[in-house]
């Protein structure tokens, strides 16, 4: 069964002194941490991603700012508003997805599941519709 993409809400231990949130990796998140990026510096108006992977599972964060990330299963697009750095976005293998609008300053966490490699990607869209229908 393909997995659903998901709003995780992330624990938060709210403090007058700041607030803190934390990810354990198979209790948080539903995969094991195996790489971790951030995305920053996005000028206005870009699109990142624009990509499908194969095997890969990600948790992506707003920490700071806002961005959506687009995604579609090859029958309909979602689109989820990320703008708090408690709640996190799980996005399983197996959907083509964009991130955009990206205010100024925000920077993106994203949480993988495997080592980068560039094979897991598909990067044509076409190739994506018929790598879903198998
Ligand atoms: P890409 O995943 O296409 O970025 P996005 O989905 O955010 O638009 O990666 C952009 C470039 O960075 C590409 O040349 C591959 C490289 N890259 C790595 O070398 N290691 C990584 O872990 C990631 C995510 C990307």
């Amino acid at each position: 069964m393909v997995e659903q993409p998901r709003i995780i809400q992330l624990p938060k231990i709210s403090d007058p002194r700041g607030n803190l949130s934390v990810i354990e990796e198979l209790k948080d998140i539903p995969f094991k941490i195996e790489r971790t990026y951030w995305i920053y510096d996005v000028p206005g108006g870009e699109v990142r991603g624009g990509h499908a992977y194969k095997e890969n599972q990600e948790l992506i964060v707003a920490l700071s700012g806002s961005f959506d990330v687009v995604l579609d299963n090859g029958k309909e697009k979602k689109v989820f508003s990320l703008n708090r750095s408690y709640i996190g976005l799980y996005v399983p293998k197996g959907l083509w997805r964009e991130m955009e609008n990206f205010s100024t300053n925000s920077l993106a966490l994203v949480l993988s599941s495997t080592k980068y490699d560039a094979e897991d990607y598909i990067r044509d869209y076409q190739e994506f519709l018929n790598f879903i229908a198998q």
